[in-house]
């Protein structure tokens, strides 16, 4: 049997690569254009960073979802599973609440989850992070909101809904389970056994469900937007009228639970109909005290994550052409023994300036041209006796067939002139 790569992961293979770069560099441009710099941390930290973060009763913590191993200090450390608690970690740490506010931070990178494995949900994936610190402003909540909008428009995605809710102040959420305590633990009987220990836990997540029987009880129960305190509200009212203003497609959901626990007042989510079960492309909200309760001062902030494979799978069904992946320029094909040296050497030079190719063997010109025209490139350069008695080589274009002899000391003029018509 072939060996294999551990379940849950996956290769980004060569033909990948051209989707993988271009969405990388139009979201850097997006960011950076709004102000955004990047930083990156490390892909492990000590466990307990997303323990305090996440919360005892998250996904991450409750299914052991995270990827945790003793190091040979004995000290518990813990593959990434979300970017924003490292990303915290080092604003404390390097002091940057001193920097000019609100400091705007994105990261890309892989993260790590023991989940399921399903169509859209890995153990090794790649998320594009965001965090904007240091304002509880609604205007940077909407401000951040429409830059994840308009970062996955210009990618290319269109149809794009904006499920939009808040989750309250911690007062809030005590209130609302509280509530759900009160009403649920008479008909606790009722409820599957993942339900009840929602119910002992995080009674929000029962919100999240998909069991009938717990849908049956909570269907018809109020929502953390009724509960919400009069500031929490205006907050909410006044990130609603902006998103209006900006034209940004959005809808209230009034039940929106997070799998993190950190999450105050906003929280939203995009959402790709055509990707299956697992369509949700962001996710993120507002975590004012997250700061501080890792240590850090009182600083404020808001962020959200989209996982880049459920991007590329939504882009690539939208409009299933790929990219090509582009070939080099010109492949080289020595003709005779004495030519496979001197084309390496000339492909040596053609590269300051050029993507060359080359054979490594001598070819006859019929294989040397598939080999030319198998790399991807646009012109086939030959080299044989005839060419080294006059001192040239013959290029030909492999589009349309037109043949050239062109002196040696010419010839990175010669491409160089049409590389514009790649
Ligand atoms: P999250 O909702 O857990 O949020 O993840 C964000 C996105 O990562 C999801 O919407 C999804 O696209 C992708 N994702 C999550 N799990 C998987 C998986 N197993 N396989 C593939 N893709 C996945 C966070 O991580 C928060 N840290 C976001 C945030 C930043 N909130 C504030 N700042």
């Amino acid at each position: 049997m072939k060996p294999q790569a551990v379940k849950g992961t996956h290769d980004i293979l060569p033909e990948d690569i051209p989707a993988w770069r271009q969405l990388e560099q139009s979201v850097r441009t997006t960011l950076e254009r709004a102000g955004a710099s990047e930083i990156r941390t490390p892909v492990f930290e000590y466990t307990e960073t997303f323990v305090k973060t996440a919360g005892e009763s998250s996904d991450l913590v409750v299914q052991k979802e995270m990827y945790t191993f003793t190091d040979r200090g004995e000290r518990s450390l813990t593959l990434r599973p979300e970017f924003t608690p490292g990303l915290l970690r080092a604003y404390i740490q390097h002091g940057m609440h001193v920097r000019p506010s609100p400091i705007r931070l994105y990261s890309i990178g892989p993260i790590f989850r023991a989940e399921n494995v399903q169509r859209g949900r890995y153990r090794q994936f790649h998320q594009v992070n965001l965090e904007t610190l240091g304002s509880a402003d609604a205007l940077v909540d909407a401000e951040t909101v429409a830059l994840l909008y308009d970062t996955l428009t210009v990618l290319g995605l269109d149809n794009l809904t904006v499920r939009l809710g808040s989750v309250g102040d911690p007062e809030d959420r005590a209130a609302y389970n509280r509530y759900l305590r009160d009403t649920l633990e008479p008909e606790a009987d009722r409820l599957s056994e993942t339900g009840l220990e929602r119910l002992r836990l995080n009674p929000m997540r029962l919100l999240d469900t998909k069991d009938p029987s717990d849908r049956a009880l909570i269907d018809p129960l109020k929502r953390p937007f009724d509960f919400l305190n009069s500031e929490a509200a205006a907050h909410f009212a006044r990130v609603w009228e902006l998103l209006e203003l900006w034209n940004i497609p959005h809808e209230l959901d009034t039940s929106i639970v997070r799998g993190l626990d950190y999450y105050r007042r906003t929280a939203f989510e995009i959402h790709h109909a055509g990707i299956g079960a697992q369509s949700a492309l962001c996710g993120g909200g507002r975590y004012d005290g997250l700061v501080r309760s890792l240590g850090g001062p009182d600083t404020p902030g808001i962020g959200w994550a989209f996982g880049v494979e459920r991007v590329l799978d939504a882009l690539a069904e939208d409009s299933p052409e790929r990219p090509a992946l582009p070939g080099p320029l010109a492949f080289l094909v020595p003709l005779d023994a004495e030519a496979v040296t001197e084309v390496a050497t000339t492909a040596r030079e053609l590269r300051r300036e050029l993507p060359v190719g080359h054979a490594f063997v001598s070819r006859n010109p019929g294989r040397g041209l598939r080999d030319a025209d198998r790399s991807g490139a646009r012109y086939a350069v030959l080299r044989g006796t005839n060419e080294r008695e006059n001192g040239t080589f013959q290029v030909k274009n492999l589009q349309s067939g037109e043949q050239e002899d062109v002196q040696e000391a010419a010839l990175t003029d010669y491409l160089l002139e049409r590389t514009e018509s790649r």
